[in-house]
């Protein structure tokens, strides 16, 4: 385990999908890359490079440390580890809603666990991942790709991932102001209406339904929201011009990724135009926007290589 490097890839990922609130998650082909040797003598190192450089915290602080920490506590082996050396090449933005935390959380479990000879599974990943997260709909796609629905009972995660059987795209508009998932969670009401979850239950059984068929036309119907949207549109100016602008141009549907301020249209064609479309729409609100054209990453955290 000591003094080996290993190289883990995970991906971004947008969490909610429109009526899935804290349940379903779609992994993207965005990712961040993350370098880690354990040390028997003391020291940590930690560098970064690319999204997040400036920001993200190089000492104790740290969330890819933090899991990493989490997981050799698990294994009972804290005690041989003093050092650490970890390198960060990071591509998902910060604080958009593209799962920036999930990932480094994914990784640093995911690259202790493979120097640990994967003494765990990836359902005990996810268990891991979920309670330092606080909910499993970013973590869940970024350890095992496609679409996720995860479901907690008692404490307790399990996910179920898919693939769907149609070549979907994934457009995102990212605006270039950050915004925390704690404020965006803030403004969530403590109940909702009886029609709104059932307006959300409906699209969200037909969204698994038609990816699981491949029925494309069920889609246009199945990325709305009535459970968090409303609440937090106003923490993104123009959110629903954005959405109108990206049907027109062609896509299925769209939604907040996560809990924004980063909005994704799902599409099957025009992607070019989807997203210079929805990037005007952010403009014509004073916005500044630019879009990534993504597909949907099939396989989740993986190991690159062994040194
Ligand atoms: N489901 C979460 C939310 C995702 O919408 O608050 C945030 O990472």
């Amino acid at each position: 385990m000591l003094n080996r490097t290993i190289r883990v890839r995970v991906p971004g990922t947008s969490a909610n999908c429109g009526p899935g609130f804290d349940a379903i998650g779609v992994a993207c082909t965005i990712y961040n890359d993350l370098e880690l040797t354990l040390k028997g003598e003391e020291g940590l190192v930690i560098e970064i490079e690319g999204e997040g450089a400036a920001n993200i915290p190089a000492d104790e602080r740290n969330i890819v440390l933090r899991a990493i920490r989490t997981i050799l506590k698990r294994a009972h082996r804290e005690d041989e580890v003093k050092g650490f050396h970890i390198r960060m090449t990071n591509h998902i933005p910060l604080s958009r809603g593209l799962g920036s935390s999930a990932a480094a959380i994914v990784a640093g479990l995911k690259a202790a666990n493979a120097l640990l000879g994967n003494r765990f599974s990836r359902r005990e990943l996810l268990q891991m991942a979920t309670n330092i997260e606080g909910h499993p709909d970013n973590v869940a796609p970024a350890i095992f790709g496609g679409f996720t629905i995860s479901v907690v009972t008692r404490g307790r995660v399990e996910c179920f991932s898919l693939m769907p059987r149609m070549p979907l795209k994934l457009v995102v508009a990212v605006p270039e102001f950050p915004l925390s998932t704690r404020l965006a969670r803030s403004v969530l009401p403590e109940q909702v209406k009886m029609k709104d979850a059932v307006f959300n239950v409906s699209r969200a059984a037909l969204l698994v339904a038609a990816l699981t068929k491949g029925q494309p036309r069920f889609l246009r119907n199945a990325f709305a929201d009535a459970l968090h949207q409303p609440y937090r549109e106003k923490l993104i100016p123009g959110m629903k011009d954005v959405f109108r602008a990206a049907c027109r141009a062609g896509a299925l549907g769209a939604s907040l990724s996560g809990a924004g301020p980063c909005l994704i249209a799902y599409t099957l064609e025009n992607e070019e135009s989807v997203g210079q479309a929805m990037v005007e729409a952010f403009r014509e609100h004073e916005i500044e926007a630019h879009a990534l054209q993504l597909s949907l990453d099939a396989h989740g955290a993986r190991i690159l290589k062994h040194r």
